[in-house]
């Protein structure tokens, strides 16, 4: 998608010998536009950590560039010891505990190392990797414009039932373009519907506490074009209960081979406003965000907790604004879950699927 009309993939290499990997730096944005290089296993932790890439289908792409990285490092001068895949080994476990709740980054390091343990020796081992990275990021983008036409299908049909008035979508967080690599899954639909001519206005939840809603979908909607507006939270539920809201579209960052979702903290409370009003709620992921070896999202999830500073501070570059009863506990949860039973659908790749075991099931071959 475009930034200042020019086209942008959230993430890239350079293709040189010495490959290095660029990723729009969405710390800064909307207030700077920045692209950060990462050299190294260190560089990908730190970037997944801090939240410089993020987003489901980010991080797996980021996290697979982190394979390459620990191939790269285990065949290097800076590494001696250990044999090599131990060393990759150690460092997919580092990368992975960067960020749990996902479950992008352990698919696609678990793809990765499953092609460079092909690799008959050092070389073959590093390009496999680079080139499973890169295959991951193309997949990618075609998941989501393919996830865009079938959410583009169900926009067309309100559209034509709403007698032709412009749609209103509710969305939570960022799960636009620069969650993924291009396009994105919740926001697919509708720049696909906005390329088709369809009226589409968005309602973006700021998504507190750190407002990816309101820094980074606002910024990429408003960037292509798309009519929107931000509320908070909370408000949500109102502009639901009065009629406004024609379908929720949400991204994931696990589902459960039962169909619970989980993905960004406030999800299921918008997901109960939606069920309680007769509003669809659609979840849109790649297949590869189901995770078949579990079921219980509630019992079976490892919610990521984050830093208590992220809810009481309100930071302005180094300048921080206390937003908190001074030394009142805080928790900071970053996930939540909402139960198969609240979501209409579940929009992939292979189209729309039902959030029930027995549809979910019939995909487990394609992993
Ligand atoms: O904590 P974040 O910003 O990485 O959370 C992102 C979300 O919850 C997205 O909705 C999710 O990753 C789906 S991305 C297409």
């Amino acid at each position: 998608m475009k930034i200042n009309k020019k086209y942008y993939r959230t993430i890239r290499d350079n293709g040189k010998k010495r490959v290095s990997v660029f990723a729009i730096d969405q710390n800064s944005l909307p207030f700077r536009f920045s692209i950060i290089e990462l050299k190294s296993t260190g560089d990908i932790y730190k970037a997944i950590r801090e939240m410089t890439v993020r987003g489901a289908p980010l991080l797996g792409v980021a996290a697979a560039y982190g394979i390459y990285f620990a191939c790269t490092e285990a065949a290097g001068k800076s590494y001696k010891g250990k044999d090599f895949s131990d060393y990759v080994y150690e460092k997919y476990k580092y990368i992975l505990s960067a960020r749990p709740t996902s479950v992008n980054p352990e698919w696609a390091m678990k793809k990765s190392l499953g092609e460079v343990a092909k690799g008959r020796d050092t070389r073959e081992k590093i390009s496999r990797a680079l080139n499973t990275a890169r295959r991951i990021a193309d997949e990618d983008v075609r998941n989501c414009i393919r996830i865009g036409r079938a959410g583009s299908k169900i926009i067309s049909d309100i559209y034509r039932n709403n007698r032709k008035r412009p749609v209103n979508i509710l969305t939570h967080c960022n799960a636009g373009w620069l969650a993924c690599i291009d396009y994105g899954t919740a926001l697919s639909p509708v720049y696909i519907s906005a390329e088709r001519k369809i009226p589409v206005h968005v309602w973006v939840e700021e998504t507190r506490p750190r407002n990816q809603g309101a820094r980074l979908t606002a910024f990429e909607l408003m960037q292509n074009g798309i009519p929107h507006t931000i509320i908070t939270d909370n408000a949500g539920g109102l502009v639901i209960q009065k009629g406004m809201v024609d379908a929720v579209f949400t991204g994931a960052d696990r589902i459960t081979s039962k169909g619970d979702v989980c993905n960004k903290i406030g999800t299921y409370k918008t997901a109960l406003a939606a069920h309680d009003n007769g509003v669809p709620f659609y979840v849109c992921a790649p297949l590869s965000s189901i995770d078949f070896t579990i079921k219980d999202g509630l019992e079976d999830i490892k919610i990521e907790e984050r830093d208590a500073d992220e809810v009481r501070y309100a930071r302005d570059g180094r300048k921080k604004i206390e937003l908190c009863s001074p030394g009142s506990p805080i928790k900071n949860y970053g996930f939540d879950i909402t139960p198969s039973r609240l979501v209409t659908g579940i929009i992939t790749e292979n189209g729309l699927i039902k959030a029930e075991a027995g549809e979910i099931r019939k995909f487990r071959s394609g992993k």
